[in-house]
C-alpha cells in the first residue's frame, strides 16, 4: 500500500523538522564550544548525530513505501543563547513541539488506516519520551546548581561521557 499524499507531505515536512533539530542543536554546541564548554558542546553534539538519524528514518521509511522524498528549506536556528540553562530550556521546549509533530502524524496514520505507518510511528512516540526526559533531566540538575561556579564545571565534565550514537549509552541523559 503507497502513502497517502497526505501521510507523503507530512512525513517530508518531518524530515525537515528532524534536520532542523539537528542544525539547532548544532547551532547550541557551538555556543558551548565558544563559552568553554566542552562537555556540553559534546553532549548537543551527539544530540546532532540522532536527530540526523531520525531525519533519514522518515527518509527512507518514504523510499520504502514507494514515496518521493522531497527535501524543504531548513531555517535558520538561533545563535545567540544566554546560558546552558538557556540552551536547556529551549531543548525541553523543542523537543516538546517535536512530540506534539510525531503525535499529530501517528493520528494522521489513523484516520488513514496507514497501519506500517502507525508501526513505524511508534518507535518515534517511543523516542520522544525518551528525549523529553533527558532534556528534563539536565534542565532540573541545571535548575539546582544554577549557572555556574564548581558544579557547571562537574556537570560539563559529566556530559562529555555520553557515548556517541549507536554506542555504549554511558552518559547522563541517554
Ligand atoms: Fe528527533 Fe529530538 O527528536
Amino acid at each position: 500500500m503507497a502513502l497517502s499524499q497526505k501521510l507523503l507531505d507530512a512525513m517530508n515536512e518531518q524530515v525537515k523538522h528532524e534536520l532542523y533539530s539537528a542544525y539547532l542543536y548544532l547551532s547550541m554546541s557551538a555556543y558551548c564550544e565558544s563559552v568553554n564548554l566542552p562537555g556540553f558542546a559534546h553532549w548537543l553534539r551527539v544530540q546532532v548525530q540522532e536527530e540526523m538519524q531520525h531525519g533519514m528514518k522518515f527518509y527512507d521509511f518514504i523510499n520504502e513505501r514507494g514515496g518521493r522524498v522531497v527535501l524543504q528549506a531548513i531555517d535558520r536556528p538561533p545563535t545567540a543563547f544566554e546560558s546552558p540553562l538557556d540552551i536547556f530550556e529551549k531543548t525541553l521546549e523543542h523537543e516538546r513541539k517535536v512530540t506534539d509533530l510525531i503525535h499529530g502524524l501517528y493520528a494522521l496514520a489513523v484516520e488513514e488506516k496507514d497501519y506500517a505507518s502507525q508501526v513505524f510511528l511508534q518507535w518515534f512516540v517511543t523516542e520522544q519520551v525518551e528525549e523529553e526526559n533527558s532534556a528534563t533531566q539536565i534542565l532540573e540538575t541545571l535548575r539546582r546548581i544554577g549557572d555556574q561556579g564548581h558544579a557547571l564545571l562537574v556537570l560539563d565534565r559529566e556530559l562529555a561521557r555520553r557515548g556517541a550514537v549507536g554506542g555504549q549509552s554511558d552518559g547522563p541523559g541517554e
